[in-house]
């Protein structure tokens, strides 16, 4: 279960503020996929960088698993965010310079997993966003777009974390690509009960999904 209470995130630049996230509270059940919209500037990235413990906010409480987010270390914060939680971030975040097999690899390098079960896991996890063979081996400027997508999902996958936290995941696909990620992503909370919190500006994708917050300058106007 995620707890979010009277969670506050005020940026400061000169003389104003911003409170980009103002007092919000929700409870995602495990499992559960749900989704953020809300227009641009609402805050809706900005709570998901919070809830990956990507940023600090400024009062409120995050309580993930039972475990309170604001009071762990940057140490506790830096394995909690390896162990715990997969990104996939809108322009991918690829490594340029690494294979696709290289890139879902990765993580489970700084997770101290063995090399050989690093490469069998990372190529099970391509094969099952749908990325085999020879395109395994190819580096992200040889993949289209969506292919692309699918590496930085097999990629979020591979600690096998709780949670998943997704920013526009198709933001910038086509619809029937972005339809094909929707999917992936929908039978992951199903077969390994991960939570996944997308945000998105596609209302037909928020639809489906089991819950859907909206914020509205920086305050969740429904849940
Ligand atoms: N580092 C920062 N410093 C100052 N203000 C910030 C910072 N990050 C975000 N903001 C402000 O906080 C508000 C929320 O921004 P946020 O990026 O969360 O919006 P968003 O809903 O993700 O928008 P978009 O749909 O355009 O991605 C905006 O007013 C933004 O200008
Ligand atoms: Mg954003």
């Amino acid at each position: 279960m995620i707890e979010v209470k009277h969670l506050v995130k005020t940026f400061k630049s000169g003389d104003t503020n911003v409170d980009a996230t103002n007092n919000i509270s929700f409870k995602v059940p495990d499992g559960q996929f749900a989704s953020i919209i809300g227009r641009s500037g609402s805050g809706k990235s900005t709570l998901l960088s919070l809830l990956g413990a990507l940023d600090k906010p400024t009062s409120g409480s995050i309580v993930i698993g039972g475990q309170d987010l604001t009071k762990l270390s940057d140490h506790e914060l830096i394995t909690y965010r390896c162990k715990a939680i997969g990104f996939v971030f809108q322009g991918y975040n690829l490594v340029p310079n690494l294979t696709a097999l290289e890139n879902v690899m990765l993580p489970m390098e700084f997770a101290k997993v063995s090399r050989a079960e690093r490469k069998t896991r990372a190529s099970e996890l391509l094969e099952q966003v749908g990325l085999k063979d020879d395109k395994q081996l190819r580096k992200p400027g040889r993949l289209s777009g969506g292919e692309q997508q699918r590496v930085a999902i097999a990629r979020a996958l591979a600690n096998k974390p709780k949670l998943i936290l997704a920013d526009e995941p198709t933001g910038n696909l086509d619809s029937a690509t972005g339809k094909m990620i929707f999917d992936l992503l929908h039978k992951l909370s199903r077969s390994e009960n991960t939570t996944i919190i997308v945000v998105t500006h596609d209302l037909a994708i928020a639809g489906k999904t089991d819950a859907t917050f909206k914020l509205d300058d920086g305050k969740l106007v429904s849940k």
